[in-house]
C-alpha cells in the first residue's frame, strides 16, 4: 500500500478523501491547516473523521494562517464549523503533541507520499526549515490550481489562492509533484444519487458521507445552481493509490503572485514546442470518472 501523510483543511471534500486514504492507503499522520475553516475547526473536523473511522493515525495541527496573505476561509461552501451537515459524536479525541510543519520533516522518507489536500502553507514551511525534504519525501500529490478556470476568480483555485506564496515555493521546490487541479477534478462530481446510495447503506461511516455530501450538494446548489460537487480532494488520494485511472502529462507549472487578475493563478506552460520550459509537474487532464466513482464508493460503502 501507498504510505502517505495526509496534510488537509477538512472540508467536505478532505473528509471524503481520508476516507478514501484509509481504505486504500497507509496513513502515516495526517496534519491540519487553515483553509476551508480556521484551524481549530479544520484539526477537529479531522479529529472527528479519523475517529469515525476508527483509524490510528495521528492529528498534527499545523499554520493557523497564510505566510503572507491574510487568513481567509471557504465559509460559503463548507459552513462556519467546515464540515457543516457532519453529525458529531463525543469521540475524546486529542490533536497530537507537536507542530505539523515538524512532523512532516521529521516522517519524510522515500517512501512516504504528501498529499496536500488544503493551502500549501504547511508544506512551504517544512520546505523553509530543511531545504533537503522535497527530495527526502518520495513525492506531493496535490489538489490544487487548474490549467484553465478558478473557482474563487477566473482563474485561481481556493488552495493556491489561499495561500500563493506557499505554493509557488512547493511548485518549485524539486520534488516529485503530481496536481490535480480543477480541470481534473470536476471530471469527477458526486449527486443526489450518490447520497441516496450511501444513506440506504445505514452503516456510521457510509451515513456520514451521506450528511455532509447532501450538506454540500445544498450549498453548491444555492451557490452555483448545481446538483453535483466536484470531489475535489479525493482526486489527489487517486493519483496515488489507482494511478492508472488518471491521465497525467509533464508541464511546467508556476504560480503568479503579482497580478491584479490573476494572483494564485497556476501557469502551466502547454506549448508543445522546443521552446517551452522545463517541466516541474505532472498535471492531471483526465479520470476515468466511472471506474473513479466505483472506487470511492467501495471506501465509503465499506
Ligand atoms: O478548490 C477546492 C479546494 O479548496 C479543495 O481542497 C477544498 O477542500 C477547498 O480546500
Ligand atoms: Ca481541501
Amino acid at each position: 500500500m501507498i504510505r502517505m501523510i495526509v496534510d488537509c483543511d477538512p472540508g467536505h471534500d478532505d473528509a471524503i478523501a481520508l476516507m478514501l486514504a484509509h481504505r486504500w492507503a497507509d496513513v502515516r499522520a495526517v496534519t491540519t491547516v487553515s483553509g476551508n475553516a480556521p484551524l481549530a475547526a479544520t484539526t477537529e473536523n479531522a479529529l472527528l473523521v479519523m475517529a469515525l473511522l476508527g483509524a490510528d493515525a495521528p492529528v498534527y495541527a499545523g499554520a493557523d494562517r497564510p505566510l503572507v496573505a491574510e487568513a481567509r476561509h471557504a465559509t460559503a461552501v463548507h459552513g462556519e464549523s467546515g464540515l457543516e451537515g457532519a453529525r458529531r459524536f463525543d469521540h475524546g479525541r486529542a490533536v497530537a503533541d507537536g507542530h505539523a510543519v515538524d512532523q512532516l520533516i521529521a516522517l519524510a522518507d522515500a517512501d512516504t507520499w504528501v498529499v496536500a489536500l488544503g493551502p500549501l502553507t504547511n508544506l512551504a514551511l517544512a520546505i523553509e526549515r530543511d531545504p533537503s525534504w522535497p527530495q527526502r519525501v518520495a513525492g506531493i500529490s496535490l489538489m490544487g490550481g487548474s490549467t484553465s478556470f478558478g473557482n474563487v476568480t477566473r482563474v485561481a483555485e481556493f488552495n493556491i489562492w489561499a495561500d500563493p506564496e506557499a505554493a509557488a515555493r512547493v511548485f518549485g521546490c524539486g520534488a516529485n509533484i503530481i496536481q490535480c487541479g480543477l480541470n481534473l477534478t470536476h471530471q469527477l462530481c458526486t449527486d443526489g444519487a450518490t447520497t441516496q446510495r450511501l444513506s440506504a447503506r445505514g452503516t456510521a461511516v457510509a451515513s456520514f458521507a451521506a450528511d455532509i455530501l447532501a450538506s454540500l450538494h445544498e450549498r453548491l446548489r444555492q451557490l452555483a445552481g448545481r446538483d453535483d460537487a466536484p470531489l475535489h480532494d479525493p482526486c489527489a488520494v487517486l493519483a496515488l493509490t489507482h494511478p492508472h485511472l488518471m491521465e497525467t502529462a509533464s508541464r511546467a507549472v508556476s504560480v503568479e503572485l503579482r497580478g491584479d487578475l490573476t494572483r494564485g493563478m497556476t501557469v502551466t506552460d502547454e506549448r508543445t514546442s522546443r521552446r517551452r520550459d522545463a517541466p516541474n509537474v505532472n498535471v492531471a487532464y483526465r479520470i476515468d470518472a466511472e471506474r473513479a466513482t466505483d472506487v470511492v464508493l467501495e471506501a465509503l460503502l465499506a
